[in-house]
């Protein structure tokens, strides 16, 4: 898949959002080494905290299909600036793509990309759990 073919698929999902409290609504589409994608959108919560981001339904697919050898996720949004994915978000596609490329996108479907590196320098992983 081009960059552009994950971007679209990426903003395809901002209607699948459900988002009826923050109307923030997030899409991702999430590229496998053997060319597979999954998308995931944002679906929230009358709780708040149950919340779960585009990024992790994304992820979650793909784990729980058999694939965890991640290569890059396109992450869109309709805010004017990039959308770039939270904290938790970050630290979940650590664990299985420490090299993972976030392609965040703005409302107008302008891109930039970043090694996952940059947006968690330091990150936690298994190397840091005692022996
Ligand atoms: N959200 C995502 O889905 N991904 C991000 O990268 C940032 C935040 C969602 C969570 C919540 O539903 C809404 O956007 C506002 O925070």
């Amino acid at each position: 898949m081009t960059k552009e073919e994950l971007c679209t698929a990426a903003m395809a999902m901002l209607d699948r959002a459900y988002c009826p409290y923050s109307h923030f609504p997030v899409g991702a589409a999430l590229e496998c080494s053997d060319g597979s994608v999954f998308t995931g959108c944002n679906i929230e919560n009358a709780g708040y905290s149950p919340t779960i981001c585009a990024e992790r339904v994304a992820v979650g697919k793909a784990v729980s299909e058999g694939h965890r050898d991640f290569v890059r996720i396109a992450v869109a949004g309709r805010s004017e600036d990039f959308c770039v994915p939270c904290g938790v978000c970050r630290q979940v596609l650590q664990e299985f793509a420490p090299d993972i490329e976030i392609i965040c996108l703005n409302r107008a479907g302008e891109s930039r990309t970043f090694a996952l590196k940059e947006l968690l320098p330091y990150g936690f992983d298994n190397t840091w759990l005692p022996k």
